[in-house]
């Protein structure tokens, strides 16, 4: 079966030695490769203010707690993501408030989002869902307006684009995963975006325990709540070493996608979600519309192809009921949702099958 996504490490001959290095040299928690990590990271993607994370949620949770977000307050967000997007409201004790979803691209509606500000609306939460950019110069504009923080969550969007600029430049905050299955796996891990520098040092205090580094821990003074959410040498060598071989990555799964917008745009009764056209995606799953997507999954796995929805949208969860349902754009799109492999494991060969099965099906 063709996998929907997999998980790309760096060959072995290239990362084992400095891994093993870093495993054996006693220097394993927080430290150098951390600080190298953040430096490079920052430099390849031309992001600043960049702090290594234990998980793009830890990074979430850092991102929603130094826009100031408390018990009582409300967050716009998405439900068409991956659960953390969410939970990690609630970590904060506020109520996230669901926008609707555009259909052609599954990402957040900006006209949407400006229905549901209040007076209570703390911060406005993005994802670029599946790696296609938000409409990120219309939601800058509106949480300006209304003086709200703009949390970008990238965790699909490793590489995406938006005005030429890599995503993640434009919220107040933003963040990144290197979970398994992301562009640059790490095992697990993330990064937090802070837009003013202002933020950096309470974000390091938050990251570990309230603490700053470098102060002798018999004189520290803890003043507000930290986490244990930094990242460690052996999770950034990782890092390290995917920095080197993540460009030719991304590059396959855009290419890929590309691919698939020209030929599926031939074939009648098929649509694929659309940015934009200051955005371009990092395809981290193809997303495809059909009215027939359930038929097409089917027809798809009998070609061997392995193709999903993926996610359920967050509103379907209990741990939500509290917030108000009735999101119309998200029902079409997910109704016609089906992402199919796109990453650099699918061959030149691998996607003439997937478009030969599409055009079959
Ligand atoms: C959209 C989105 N946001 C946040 C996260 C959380 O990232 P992590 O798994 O690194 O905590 C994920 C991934 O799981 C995600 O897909």
């Amino acid at each position: 079966m063709l996998p929907l996504v997999k998980v790309g490490l760096p060959p072995s001959e290239q990362l084992m030695p400095s891994l093993e290095r870093v495993l054996y040299s006693g220097q394993i928690a927080e430290g150098e490769q951390v600080y190298e990590f953040e430096e490079r990271f920052s430099k390849h993607f031309g992001l600043s203010h960049v702090l290594a994370m234990s998980s793009g949620t830890a990074a979430l949770h850092a991102a929603l707690t130094l826009s100031g977000v408390s018990p009582g307050d409300e967050v716009i967000s998405t439900p068409m993501t991956a659960e953390p997007t969410n939970t990690s409201i609630l970590y904060c004790g506020a109520k996230v408030v669901w926008a609707d979803v555009d259909p052609v691209s599954g990402n957040i509606d900006p006209n949407s989002i400006l229905e549901k500000i209040t007076s209570k609306t703390k911060a406005i939460i993005v994802v670029h869902y599946a790696g296609y950019p938000v409409r990120l110069a219309e939601i800058r504009e509106i949480a300006d307006r209304h003086g709200i923080s703009l949390i970008e969550d990238c965790a699909h969007a490793l590489g995406a684009k938006y005005d030429g600029n890599s995503v993640g430049l434009i919220g107040d905050f933003s963040i990144f995963s290197f979970q398994a299955i992301k562009h640059m796996p790490m095992v697990d891990g993330g990064v937090l975006i802070c837009k003013e520098e202002r933020h950096m040092r309470p974000a390091k205090k938050f990251r570990w325990f309230g603490m700053l580094k470098g102060v002798p821990r018999t004189e520290v003074d803890i003043t507000s709540i930290g986490y244990k959410y930094n990242m460690n040498n052996v999770v950034a060598t990782i890092g390290l070493s995917q920095l080197q071989v993540i460009d030719a990555r991304i590059n396959a799964f855009k290419e890929n996608g590309k691919y698939f917008d020209h030929e599926l745009a031939k074939i009648p009764g098929l649509d694929f979600a659309k940015c934009d056209e200051k955005g371009e995606s990092s395809y981290w799953l193809y997303t495809m519309l059909s009215d027939t997507s359930d038929e097409i999954e089917k027809s798809l796995a009998g070609a061997g192809i392995h193709a999903s929805k993926l996610h359920r949208p967050n509103n379907f969860h209990s741990i939500f009921s509290q917030s108000e349902t009735s999101l119309p754009g998200l029902e079409k799109f997910y109704q016609r949702l089906l992402h199919i492999p796109c990453g650099w494991w699918v061959s030149a060969e691998d996607r003439n099958h997937i478009v030969n099965a599409l055009r079959k099906g």
